[in-house]
């Protein structure tokens, strides 16, 4: 038996700017339920001028190391994953060690290992998986490592990626004996594909996305990754065969989320895909029809075959979906309503809106994660909640930042999506806070980020 590791406490940030879904959808000619039921979402999160994703991973780091009371000799690793990085090549992770010293010292971080993960939104677990077995091999040097999920979701105005977009930040402090959730590597599954559903060329603001066909690739790599983690799982006696449902297992899970309808399509083929061998879905098929054939389809064709849609749709409306979403998912999906896609940050972000918005005792529950990635990877992952955890939750405040936010018209919100608002020129100037101040203009800094933390 390894030593326990896990996640000991978290720490989100958000822009203080939103733009109203309903706003947005009459804007665009599109009906506003399309993008409040059909997609889910009822704010979209959008940083201000002064904002990046480092400037926003620098504010949940200091908020994670403020309320858990910790110096930098504390901190071992600040490993930041992202896919919206101003720089190709300096690690954001280096800025967000910058602006850090700026509030505990210059140097105070010269020990920590600083990398940045890619991996599209599936990046921030990877980074997590690879900290969390660092500490588990005992090479950390202190007891504590960061890692942090920061991204901004930005499509092309007028598209339709351009609902789903959001931002945000989530630090998770890592290290042995957490107090919060306590991690079971050996189940761990993952599912890779190299694909092109979505993808951002280095000289574009934007991502390029093939909508629907990114539903698919999300819904396939989850399956490889969900049947990676069963077997695991079979392998070491948890469950007896392959024909046990692993849903049954977890107690509540998070997925990515780039819209909330995304995790009500996953959970479903989560559901579909552990049930068909269980006597339950022969009485779920006699109401609502058998499954359509998958002859002659590719996964991400069957997946995104009208057929297919149309049974999903009868099986999300059956009582037995119903009570297992309402008891696993649906909370993590609060927070996230509010937020838009925020890549990497997403599925951790529905982690602590299950913790912040459930009354029932989570001790000892299993706690699942299904990550995914475009490009593309998924990855299926589970922890359990420790019994001290409501004494960390007691600290967490992320619904009461979406509370305080402000919302802004259409119009600012194109202003800043195409850069026409200066850095000085933020809609609520910046106060307490890291923020990008100028850009180097000399052969030898040109278009290097200085940040500032303004008091
Ligand atoms: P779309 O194709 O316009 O939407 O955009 P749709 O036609 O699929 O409709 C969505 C839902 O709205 C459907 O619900 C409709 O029925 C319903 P369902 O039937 O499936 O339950 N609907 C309505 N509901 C109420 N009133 C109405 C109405 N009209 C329709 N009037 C799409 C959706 C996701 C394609 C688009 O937003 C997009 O391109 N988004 C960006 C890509 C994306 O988010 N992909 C998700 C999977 S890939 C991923 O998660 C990775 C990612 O985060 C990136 C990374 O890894 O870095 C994106």
């Amino acid at each position: 038996m390894g030593k326990t590791v896990g996640i000991d406490d978290m720490a989100a940030y958000l822009p203080k700017l939103y733009v109203d879904a309903e706003e947005l959808a009459k804007e665009r000619n599109i009906p506003p339920s399309k993008i409040t039921k059909g997609l889910g979402i009822e704010r979209l999160a959008i940083p201000d001028a002064h904002e990046d994703a480092a400037t926003m991973a620098a504010m949940a780091t200091l908020e994670l190391m403020e309320k858990n009371d910790l110096s930098p000799k504390d901190i071992d690793f600040i490993e930041i994953a992202t896919e919206t990085s101003p720089d190709a090549s300096k690690p954001i992770s280096c800025y967000v060690q910058g602006m850090l010293e700026q509030i505990y010292g210059r140097g105070s971080f010269d020990h920590v290992g600083a990398p940045e993960t890619k991996f599209a939104c599936v990046g921030a677990t990877y980074a997590l998986i690879d900290r969390l077995a660092y500490i588990a091999s005992g090479w950390n040097r202190a007891e504590y490592s960061i890692v942090v999920a920061t991204d901004i979701a930005r499509y092309r105005l007028n598209s339709s990626g351009e609902p789903t977009q959001g931002a945000a930040a989530i630090a998770l402090l890592l290290k042995e004996e957490p107090r919060l959730l306590a991690y079971e590597p050996e189940f761990t599954g993952f599912g890779t594909i190299d694909d092109r559903d979505f993808f951002r060329p280095v000289e574009s603001k934007t991502a390029v996305v093939d909508g629907q066909y990114s539903i698919g690739c999300y819904l396939r790599d989850m399956r490889i990754a969900a049947d990676a983690y069963k077997r695991n799982m079979v392998k070491l006696g948890v469950l007896k065969s392959l024909r046990e449902s692993v849903v049954e297992k977890i107690g509540l899970a998070s997925f990515h989320t780039p819209f909330p309808k995304m995790a009500q399509y996953a959970f479903a083929s989560f559901l579909i895909h552990d049930w068909r061998g269980l006597p339950k879905w022969k009485k779920i098929i006699e109401k609502i029809g058998p499954e359509p054939s998958r002859e002659g389809l590719s996964d991400v064709e069957f997946y995104i075959s009208e057929e297919y849609k149309n049974f999903r749709r009868k099986f999300v409306k059956t009582e037995e979906f119903q009570s297992e979403y309402k008891s696993k998912i649906e909370n993590s999906l609060i927070a996230l309503r509010q937020i838009g896609n925020s890549y990497t940050a997403s599925v951790w972000l529905g982690v602590e809106s299950h913790f912040e918005t459930r009354n029932d005792d989570l001790a000892g529950k299993r706690f699942g994660i299904g990550s995914y990635g475009s490009g593309s990877s998924a990855i299926v992952c589970s922890f359990i909640v420790q019994p001290e955890y409501k004494e960390v939750v007691k600290k967490m405040d992320l619904m009461r930042k979406l509370d305080e936010r402000q919302r802004i018209p259409i119009d600012v919100y194109e202003d800043l999506h195409e850069g026409r608002l200066k850095l000085h020129e933020s809609v609520i100037p910046p106060k307490n806070e890291f923020a990008l101040v100028s850009f180097g203009n000399k052969s030898y800094d040109y278009g290097y980020r200085y940040y500032k933390y303004i008091t």
